[in-house]
């Protein structure tokens, strides 16, 4: 059941976020960039973000795991890869949540032995006072309390991810 979760950020707001990022990344990406969809979380956001791109936009994705239940296992495993090369592009790597960083911090590592031209981070939701690991996020949308969050996206236990806002999960909601 979805009908009494907490809403912590409505659609409207969401989207009116995701316009000014947008707006900041046409700026930033005149000759063109590539994104990187972090599957399964980002697919939401990334489908709004990418239809308001004006720059030359390429998508890719990649699928990578480190959650179990609500708590990050710090045990990241890409599922599955990018198809092809990043060398000499200038690439954005676009998140649900940054929570610990270590994801990201595992993710920048990796691709940046690709050798893109530049390699940046666009997440949603930002978790700040979580962070344990140094992560350079260049666009975010809202940073937000240490609450663990569903929606837009988001899972608990692979479910919730189609609400159209983001809400806030407690452990109550099942019964
Ligand atoms: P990190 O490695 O701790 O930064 O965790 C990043 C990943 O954990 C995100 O891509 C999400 O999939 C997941 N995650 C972190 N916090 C939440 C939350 O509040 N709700 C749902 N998933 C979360
Ligand atoms: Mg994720």
């Amino acid at each position: 059941m979805t009908n009494n979760i907490p809403v912590l950020i409505d659609e409207k707001k969401i989207q009116a976020r995701i316009t000014e990022l947008a707006n900041q990344i046409n700026k930033a990406y005149k000759d063109g960039v590539t994104v990187i969809c972090i599957l399964k979380g980002s697919i939401i956001f990334t489908a709004d973000l990418v239809r308001k791109l004006t720059v030359p936009t390429y998508l890719e994705f990649m699928v990578v795991s480190s959650y179990e239940d609500t708590e990050s296992t710090g045990n990241i495993k890409v599922v599955k890869d990018l198809d092809s090369s990043i060398a000499n592009k200038d690439v954005l790597i676009v998140e649900d949540i940054v929570d610990t960083g270590k994801t990201l911090k595992y993710l920048m590592e990796l691709l940046n032995s690709r050798h893109p031209k530049s390699l940046k981070i666009c997440t949603l939701l930002s978790k700040k006072a979580r962070r344990n690991c140094e992560v350079d996020v260049a666009y975010y949308g809202f940073d937000i309390e240490d609450e663990f969050v569903i929606g837009y996206g988001l899972d608990y236990d692979q479910e919730y991810r189609n609400l159209p806002y983001i809400g806030i999960y407690n452990d109550t909601q099942k019964d």
